[in-house]
């Protein structure tokens, strides 16, 4: 298989070589930090270790996996920041934009649905709805086990799945990923009889896609989970590579640090196709948390192209000039769509019959990457030769591995998030929560 290539070319007028050399220092000094696990917040470095999975671990996630396909309908996660979001990615980019509702309609496969990610009334009252008459299960996923949104949406879901199909029924149908001994979901799921999978102590929300956190809902989904654990191999391996000009991460932390440098503050993640719409929403909860701390880090943003061109195109090509872009170039579609021949040529389109859909999105990007170098935007490139399991664990480690180093470089903890506990706090006082007064 060929590794994911990093192509910065159109960083070119913004990033000189010289500029490289001299901060290839720094990221390895970063590096060192990360591998020698020297550095703050080392106690949460289990990730760079996971894509070497115990063989039983993996067997019992496929196993209760299978069950799940086999007794549910739809499978509900329940879950916020990353204990969602790397599931949410993988599912999103692999099974296809209606795969859920091709599922409830009868055909292969379980839908999967995402709750306690806000605290929406209308949102969970919809899912509720849809929960009605069929046969459902629930993996519910908190480290901490007392995170406010999904411990409403679990009471709530509780309630309504054991009022459908009894208390024994229930319990049979939930399964909690949490601490393996403390907190307040593993005491409920041992006191429930629920079966249970382990967050490990040594990783961060953010950083736990690779653990049951992300792989029993993907496994779930349907997906390989095997093949996800090869590429982040693949990609450890790439990431172990001391030659700088070779290593990807490296090489992704090192550019957008020159470019931070220079001014640009904020990184757009584009995609060009809409099942990578949430892995953006992975890699911004990667990259927020990790970074920006202390006054500093790159503002994270994600968007999906072409569809954002037609809204924030506008602000990327003339508006302020802070912005850096990353484009993820999935090279192959998994489908083949050809413009069809019209005997009238009313919308111009003509000159286009007998291409691939694929031709012309990808056509997009390049015209896209150009205009956007010309108007002040230097953008870098994921090259990644299509998009499936194995690429898709190719990504998740690449960026999570170039998150640790850009984080060293920059001075911070990047495996801590004290910031995200202030709204909290209001939060709970002005809810009248007993320990907060
Ligand atoms: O990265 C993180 O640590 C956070 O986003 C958490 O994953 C998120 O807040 C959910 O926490 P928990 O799994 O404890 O419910």
């Amino acid at each position: 298989m060929r590794n994911i290539e990093f192509d910065y070319s159109q960083t070119a007028g913004f990033v000189g070589e010289d500029e490289l050399e001299a901060i290839f220092p720094k990221v390895a000094a970063a590096r060192r930090t990360l591998v020698e696990r020297s550095g703050d917040g080392n106690a949460f470095l289990g990730w760079l270790d996971l894509p070497v999975m115990p063989e039983g671990l993996v067997s019992d996630i496929e196993k209760t996996a299978a069950e799940i396909r086999s007794g549910a309908d739809l499978l509900v996660v329940i879950g916020i920041g990353g204990s969602y979001l790397g599931a949410r990615a993988a599912i999103s980019a692999l099974r296809g934009a209606y795969a859920n509702e091709l599922a409830l309609l009868g055909g292969e496969g379980v839908a999967v649905y995402f709750s306690g990610c806000d605290m929406s009334s209308d949102h969970l009252e919809s899912l509720l709805s849809l929960m009605r008459g069929r046969r459902v299960f629930v993996n519910v996923i908190s480290k901490s086990g007392t995170t406010t949104e999904p411990a409403i949406s679990l009471r709530v879901i509780y309630d309504a799945v054991k009022a459908e199909v009894g208390e024994e029924e229930a319990r049979k149908r939930f399964i909690a990923t949490t601490d393996k001994a403390k907190g307040a979901l593993k005491t409920l799921a041992d006191r429930e009889g629920w079966r249970t999978f382990v967050v490990p102590d040594d990783v961060g929300g953010r950083f736990s896609v690779l653990t049951p956190v992300g792989l029993l809902p993907i496994a779930a989904a349907g997906l390989d989970v095997r093949r996800i654990l090869e590429g982040a191999r693949a990609a450890r391996e790439n990431a172990a590579c001391d030659n700088l000009r070779e290593n990807v991460a490296c090489m992704y932390a090192a550019v957008r640090n020159v470019l931070r440098m220079k001014g640009k503050g904020v990184e757009i993640l584009a995609n060009f196709e809409q099942g990578l719409h949430y892995f953006g929403e992975w890699w911004k909860q990667l990259y927020g948390e990790s970074e920006g701390k202390e006054n500093k880090g790159i503002y994270p943003d994600s968007l999906d192209f072409s569809t954002d061109l037609h809204s924030m195109g506008q602000y990327i090509q003339q508006g302020e000039r802070i912005l850096m872009e990353t484009f993820l170039n999935v090279e192959n579609s998994r489908s083949s769509v050809e413009i069809p021949h019209w005997k009238e040529d009313l919308d111009g389109l003509g000159y286009l019959e007998g291409k691939t859909l694929q031709y012309v999105n990808r056509t997009a990007l390049r015209g896209t990457s150009e205009a956007h170098r010309d108007g002040g935007v230097p953008n870098m490139e994921f090259r990644i030769p299509e998009m499936n399991e194995y690429y898709l664990g190719w990504l998740f480690y690449m960026f999570e591995y170039a998150c640790g180093v850009s984080g060293y470089m920059l001075g911070v903890n990047p495996f801590n998030q004290p910031g995200v506990e202030a709204y909290k706090r209001n939060m709970f006082r002005l809810l009248g929560k007993p320990s907060a007064k």
